[in-house]
C-alpha cells in the first residue's frame, strides 16, 4: 500500500490524542501536519497539551512532541499542502464545524471526521465500514456539490450506536420490528478523564446532551440508501432509547431489546453474530478485529474493564442474550468509545478509504 501523509485536526483534544497513538505506528499513514485552537497554535504538541495528557500508561509519542501546531481555522492552505487527507476531531459550534470541513474539502483535503456537524449532510457518508461501506459511492456526488477534484468530507457515526448498531446489522435479515436501547457511557465521551470530572465519582447523570436523538437518528442513516446523489434514511425499525452517563474511563454500554417481523432462534442469533464479518475483514485493514462480534456466554459479561480492549479495541462485545417479557430478546452490548467508537473507527475509515483509493 502507498504511505499517506496525514493531518490530525484537533490533535491536542481526548479524541486527537488517541489519533496520535493508534497513528505512531501506522503502515500506511505517517502524520505530518497538526492543528489546534488558535490557543494551541505556534506551540510545540508537548506544549499545547501539556497535562491534558490523557494517558498515563502510554506516554506522548517522541516523534509527534516537537510538531509546531497550526491554527486550524486560519492555516487551512498550509495544512492542506502538507498532507494528503486530514482526520478531523473539533469541540466547536455546529455551523462553524460544517464550514471548517467543508473549507477543507475545497482545498482539495479530505476529512475523515469525528464531528456530528455533517452526519445528517445528505451527500456525506456515515460509515460503520463493517456495515455500510457501499455508502462511499455518495462521494461523486459530493465531490460535484463542492467543486472538487478530490476533497470530500467522510464521517463516522456516533459512539454510542457502534455498540448496539454492529450487534443489530445482521440481524436484519429476521426484519427489525422495533429496538429500546440504554446506554450507559464512559466519561471519556465528553473529553474527560476522572482527575478533570471529579463529580463523577461514585455518581450517575441521567443526561447527555443530544445523546438520545443521535442515537435514535443515526442508525436509520447508516441502515439507508443511496437515491438520487442523496443518502436516504431507513424507514424503520423504530428506535427509542435513554442515554446515561456513569464513572466509567472508557467503553460505552448499551442494554438492548429487540422485536422481529420473523423471531428468529437465540440459536440462529449467535450463529449470525459469530459469522459476521464485513469488507475490513476480507481487505485484511490495519485496524479491523479479526472476529468484529465476540459472544460472551459467561453472565457477567462484557465488562467495561474487562473486555473494552478486545482487537485493540475495535471489536464490539455482546452478551446476557436471553428471551424477554415485552420484547422477543434483550442483551448487552459494549464497545471502546474512544477507539471503535471515535478514533479507531475514523482511521478504520481511512484504511478503507485508502484502500478504495479515495486519497489517490
Ligand atoms: N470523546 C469521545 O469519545 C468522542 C467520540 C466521538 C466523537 N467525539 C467528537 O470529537 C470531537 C472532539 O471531542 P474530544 O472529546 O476530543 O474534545 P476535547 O478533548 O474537548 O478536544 C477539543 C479539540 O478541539 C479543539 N478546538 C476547540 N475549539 C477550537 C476552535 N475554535 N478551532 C479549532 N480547534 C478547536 C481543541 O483545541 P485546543 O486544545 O487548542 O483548545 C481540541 O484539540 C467532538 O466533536 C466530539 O463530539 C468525541
Amino acid at each position: 500500500m502507498k504511505q499517506f501523509r496525514v493531518g490530525i485536526i484537533g490533535a491536542t483534544g481526548m479524541v486527537g490524542q488517541r489519533f496520535a497513538l493508534l497513528l505512531a505506528d501506522h503502515p500506511w499513514f505517517k502524520v505530518t501536519a497538526m492543528a489546534a485552537s488558535s490557543r494551541s497554535a505556534g506551540k510545540t504538541y508537548r506544549d499545547a497539551v501539556g497535562a491534558r495528557w490523557a494517558f498515563k500508561d502510554m506516554p506522548m509519542p517522541e516523534q509527534f512532541a516537537d510538531i509546531v501546531l497550526y491554527d486550524a481555522g486560519q492555516d487551512i492552505e498550509k495544512m492542506a499542502a502538507e498532507v494528503d487527507f486530514c482526520f478531523c476531531a473539533v469541540d466547536m459550534k455546529k455551523d462553524e464545524l460544517r464550514a471548517l470541513e467543508e473549507a477543507y474539502a475545497k482545498a482539495e483535503c479530505p476529512i475523515v471526521s469525528n464531528n456530528s456537524a455533517h452526519r445528517f449532510t445528505p451527500d456525506v457518508p456515515m460509515v460503520i465500514p463493517e456495515l455500510n461501506d457501499e455508502h462511499l459511492a455518495i462521494i461523486e456526488s459530493q465531490k460535484k456539490r463542492l467543486g472538487t477534484k478530490r476533497g470530500f468530507i467522510a464521517v463516522k457515526s456516533n459512539c454510542s450506536i457502534q455498540s448496539y448498531v454492529p450487534a443489530l446489522h445482521p440481524l436484519r435479515k429476521y426484519g427489525i420490528k422495533e429496538v429500546l436501547a440504554c446506554t450507559y457511557q464512559a466519561i471519556s465521551g465528553a473529553g474527560k478523564t476522572f482527575e478533570r470530572w471529579p463529580e463523577m465519582v461514585d455518581n450517575l447523570i441521567p443526561y447527555i446532551g443530544g445523546e438520545e436523538e443521535k442515537s435514535e437518528q443515526e442508525p436509520l442513516k447508516v441502515w439507508g440508501s443511496i437515491e438520487n446523489g442523496q443518502i436516504v434514511k431507513a424507514a424503520s425499525p423504530l428506535i427509542t432509547t435513554q442515554c446515561l452517563r456513569v464513572p466509567v474511563a472508557d467503553g460505552h454500554t448499551a442494554a438492548v431489546f429487540v422485536r422481529f417481523e420473523n423471531k428468529p432462534t437465540i440459536e440462529q442469533i449467535k450463529a449470525d453474530w459469530a459469522a459476521f464479518r464485513g469488507v475490513p475483514q476480507d481487505l485484511e485493514l490495519p485496524h479491523a478485529p479479526k472476529q468484529f462480534i465476540h459472544y460472551f456466554e459467561e453472565p457477567d459479561r462484557p465488562q467495561a474493564r474487562l473486555d473494552r480492549n478486545l482487537e485493540g479495541g475495535m471489536a464490539v462485545s455482546v452478551g446476557r442474550l436471553r428471551e424477554d417479557t415485552l420484547f422477543d430478546y434483550k442483551f448487552v452490548c459494549l464497545s471502546h468509545n474512544t477507539l471503535r467508537g471515535a478514533a479507531g473507527g475514523a482511521v478504520e475509515l481511512a484504511e478503507l478509504l485508502a484502500a478504495k483509493g479515495y486519497f489517490d
